[in-house]
């Protein structure tokens, strides 16, 4: 897990992101969650998908709501302004966890905003403790799946409902590396979705709602071309979190995608 770590570990990340908002000139005493989107939300169709999520999800204001692999806290910050929930974010990059603390207390959300630095596979957290849970994007990094996932079952109120919005892999091997999400195959640990649809299962939950969303996913990655030359990156991107050969990475996620090697699954799975 040590090298997992290592690859979403940039050094100085706030720093480097606020140095950012100033080079676009935006006013840091009145900061909006859209000012960091270009670089806060490190999924597959950035915040369009996190308000799909949480019209899916149905929290309500008074419940607690657990964040999984939580990155930089882009998608925890906006489930909890557009529903009011209390969240709770936890990743395993002690670095982001920063960057997501202090991006809070910037914002003034740190009421209703915390974080933790932990493994999904160990949470720092009591059984039945959440009302809701979501985890964007994390599962490709993680070998247990099963142990993950008994984790997040274990720390959610009967009946409590989790959302996973996740890249699963496809009818056709191997996948193109380096992508998004890991730098080659050593880090990332994809099943075809009905295997994942059954490790859900075999964790004791329910499925409630399964949707198949790689066809979004395609037309989000249609225009990548393969990169020439020296990358022209933006001001604010998710390459300040994985690095510059994000083009290449984005590239070769959408040959994934169109050779059916990645698929994109978007799940509610209540607990019994
Ligand atoms: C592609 S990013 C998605 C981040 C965030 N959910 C978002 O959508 O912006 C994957 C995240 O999973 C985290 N991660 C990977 N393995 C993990 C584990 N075992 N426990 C907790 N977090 C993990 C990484 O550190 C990284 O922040």
């Amino acid at each position: 897990m040590k090298h997992i770590h290592s690859y979403y570990s940039p050094n100085d990340l706030y720093n480097k992101i606020i140095d950012g908002l100033n080079e676009l000139d935006r006013d840091l005493s009145s900061l909006t969650l859209d000012d960091l989107q270009p670089v806060d939300e490190f999924h597959i169709r950035g915040d369009v998908a996190t308000k799909e999520l949480i019209e899916l999800a149905q929290f309500t204001p008074d419940m607690h709501i657990l964040d999984v692999g939580c990155g930089v806290g882009g998608s925890t910050r906006r489930l909890s302004q557009e529903t009011g929930c209390y969240v709770t974010g936890i990743d395993l990059s002690n670095e982001y966890i920063d960057a997501a603390e202090r991006l809070t207390k910037l914002l003034g959300m740190q009421e209703r905003v915390t974080f933790h630095a932990a493994s999904a596979l160990e949470l720092p957290f009591e059984d039945n403790s959440f009302d809701g849970a979501w985890s964007i994007q994390m599962n490709m990094n993680v070998e247990d799946k099963l142990g993950w996932l008994k984790e997040l079952y274990r720390v959610l109120k009967p009946g409590g409902r989790a959302v996973l919005y996740e890249v699963c892999g496809n009818k056709n091997t191997p996948v193109y590396f380096p992508v998004p999400w890991a730098q080659d195959s050593s880090m990332s640990f994809l099943l075809p979705p009905d295997p994942f649809r059954d490790v859900i299962t075999s964790a004791g939950f329910i499925i409630e709602i399964w949707n198949d969303k790689t066809d979004l996913a395609q037309k989000a990655f249609a225009h990548m071309t393969e990169p020439t030359g020296e990358a022209k990156l933006p001001v604010l991107g998710v390459h300040m979190l994985v690095g510059h050969d994000i083009l290449t990475k984005a590239y070769n996620l959408h040959r994934n995608l169109d050779e059916e090697r990645v698929s994109l699954i978007e799940t509610v799975a209540v607990k019994n």
